[in-house]
């Protein structure tokens, strides 16, 4: 139990690196925490004015939640780690995004990451849900409600992808709607301004 429980807060620990804060630290920007939804992620850093940052944020976020479950799934079996610790170090990034124990527990809202977890579970899984957040975000250019519907897409996806393309595994199933759940939940702000009409628009610069 000690491996997995060490690798399950290590990921912790690793999801708990806000990269929007980092890297506007690193770039001489403005805290994200400070300007428009002052959400620490990459659609509110991209609204600093830097393309840059915001790419460098949504990789490296996304990384940060690809990377504990590309590692267990690569050296766990050897250790008797299996899919569903891979899916618990995902989720547990994940986690730490949201409650990042580095700052405060103030974090964002699991977009970059959860994509970088289902990355690491199943590429095709991946390129679904990342479809159908570029179907719904072109239609209505809100980030937030592409977010919100791809999320809770995934693991619909994924339960009806078992014996076609994978062998869907409780603890994955799980995870990714306790992820969903949750990222949903983070993004009540930005659903009361969709429902006001007051959410902003990509490419638009105003709050
Ligand atoms: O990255 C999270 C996105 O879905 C919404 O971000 O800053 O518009 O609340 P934001």
């Amino acid at each position: 139990l000690l491996i997995p429980v060490a690798v399950v807060l290590a990921s912790y620990l690793m999801g708990s690196l806000s990269f929007a804060v980092i890297v506007s630290r690193l770039m001489g920007l403005n805290d994200p925490r400070s300007y428009g939804s002052k959400n620490p992620g990459a659609t509110n850093v991209l609204r600093s004015g830097s393309k840059k940052a915001a790419i460098l944020t949504l990789l490296l976020d996304a990384v940060k939640g690809w990377l504990p479950v590309a590692l267990v799934l690569s050296f766990g079996p050897e250790h008797g780690l299996g899919v569903s610790v891979a899916a618990l170090a995902g989720l547990a990034a994940f986690l730490g995004h949201l409650y990042p124990v580095f700052f405060g527990f103030v974090g964002g809202k699991g977009v970059a990451t959860a994509v970088g977890v289902l990355v690491g579970v199943n590429g095709v899984l991946a390129l679904a849900t990342v479809l159908t957040f570029g179907i719904v975000v072109y239609f209505s250019r809100y980030v937030s409600l592409a977010s919100m519907v791809a999320a809770v897409f995934a693991p619909v996806f994924y339960v009806f992808g078992d014996g076609v393309s994978w062998d869907a595994n409780a603890t994955e199933v799980f995870c990714l709607a306790v992820m969903a759940l949750l990222l949903v939940w983070r993004h009540r702000e930005n659903i009361n301004r969709l429902f006001a009409g007051t959410e902003s628009k990509l490419g638009k610069k105003k709050e």
